[in-house]
């Protein structure tokens, strides 16, 4: 059985899903679109858009595809498993009511409220005036959340009324998100570790994946300006397998009852943001897709079939109890451009990648770069994530930063204290 893949998307994140199915067995051809120069060396490109949703459907038909894989949020938020469906392509990811829970903070709000999930409280405004007056009432710290997808840039952790007011005035008075942010949600601030935790749904099955970190500041000890992310490791020591199941009978299993009970056939990946609080753990938000650093270090330990595991979610069929994974952690670093991330820097030329990837255990996924004649360039903010196995956190740690150290383009920019607190951790214990 040979299966042809499509995945949609151009990051990091589909590279490492590109690398990941291509250890299947049951691979036929696989397509990305429209993908980057490191993509183009693991799939075959195919220049549509991720938002061209018929012209991807068209090329599914076309070509007979078993399966698409959609990486980013935005056409699943804009109805591409809709429309897949429809035409009867088979597609990994949810419906557009499903994606909404990662669309719309407010719709998610809703359904974490009726499903009993533990989340932070919040109020959703459709205006500056009462908006204001709830903020003056409340103070801070306090967080603005534009309800709908801002590319990233929609939540502001207010320490100041005066920076409250602001994201609201950006919000409202300013139209800085277009609708995206004509309802915002004002959100109690959570303290505590943040962690990633995936799984797979096929309608009402869960496969829970292995915890990620991931690091959002662009400067060592989470200092500077939110980035897409910075680096990601995984496992998480602090995330203990009696948390680990906390989070998934109180989260998601709640949760995938309640789109259940409305008729949502949720067939992609609902990722949960968690905080630990002190007050046990809680949900920052919900995202209806694969993370992008977290893929990169998920994939790597991955030992499971990732081709059949997306598949059977896919058709809405059976899965696993438990994925497999290395037993050892891994280690990703992301490399960013010149400027990032308020701007980025394109067309530098990158060099090393041959020899970092010669480590052992060390793999390279592209985020921004493209082919200039024979020259392999930077073309984005986040350009690379240099992942790495390792047998602890101190070993990973090694071989990931030796491969950064090994590659070299101008202005490039990299934290240098990812999984630094796991190593550290591991020290104790010794
Ligand atoms: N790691 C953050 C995200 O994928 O949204």
């Amino acid at each position: 059985m040979a299966l042809d893949v499509l995945v949609v998307g151009s990051g990091g994140r589909e590279h490492a899903l590109v690398t990941g199915l291509r250890r299947s067995p049951d691979l036929g051809r696989l397509f990305c679109a429209p993908g980057n120069a490191g993509i183009g060396r693991d799939a075959i490109l195919v220049p549509i858009a991720a938002d061209d949703i018929r012209g991807l459907a068209d090329f599914a038909e076309r070509e007979g595809i078993d399966l698409t894989v959609v990486g980013p949020e935005a056409p699943l938020v804009e109805g591409i498993a809709d429309i897949f469906e429809a035409r009867g392509l088979t597609v990994f990811g949810p419906v557009q009511e499903g994606a909404l829970l990662e669309g719309s903070k407010s719709f998610a709000k809703g359904v974490m409220a009726a499903a009993g999930v533990p989340t932070g409280r919040a109020a959703p405004f459709n205006d500056y005036d009462s908006a204001h007056a709830y903020l003056r009432e409340h103070g801070v710290p306090i967080v603005v959340k534009a309800d709908g997808l801002a590319a990233g840039k929609g939540v502001t952790v207010a320490q100041t009324i005066a920076e409250a007011d602001e994201a609201l005035r950006e919000c409202f008075l300013e139209d800085r998100f277009g609708v995206a942010g004509r309802t915002v949600l004002l959100e109690e601030c959570l303290v505590g570790e943040e962690v990633s935790l995936l799984a797979i749904v096929s309608g009402g099955r869960v496969l829970p994946l292995a915890p990620a970190q991931d690091y959002k500041r662009i400067f060592d000890g989470d200092k500077g300006p939110n980035t897409g992310g910075m680096g990601c490791y995984s496992p998480v020591p602090s995330m203990t397998p009696a948390l680990y199941d906390e989070i998934v009978r109180t989260v998601f299993r709640p949760t995938v009852d309640e789109l259940q009970r409305r008729g949502v056939d949720f067939r992609g990946v609902l990722y949960a943001g968690m905080i630990l609080t002190a007050d046990g753990p809680r949900v920052l938000e919900f995202n209806t897709r694969f993370g992008d650093p977290e893929t990169q270090a998920l994939i790597p330990r991955l030992r499971s079939d990732l081709l059949a595991l997306l598949r059977a979610a896919a058709r809405g069929e059976e899965l696993p109890e438990a994925a497999e994974w290395s037993e050892g952690p891994c280690v990703g670093v992301v490399m960013a451009s010149r400027g990032y991330p308020a701007s980025s820097s394109k067309g530098d030329v990158i060099r090393g990648l041959d020899q970092a990837v010669a480590l052992p255990g060390v793999e390279v996924f592209h985020s921004g770069t493209a082919l200039n004649g024979g020259d392999l360039v930077t073309d984005g903010g986040r350009v690379l994530t240099v992942s790495a196995l390792g047998s602890s956190f101190a070993e990973a740690r090694r071989l990931a930063y030796q491969g950064v150290a090994l590659i070299d383009f101008e202005g490039s920019q990299h934290r240098t204290d990812i999984a630094l607190r796991a190593e550290l951790g591991e020290e104790g214990e010794a």
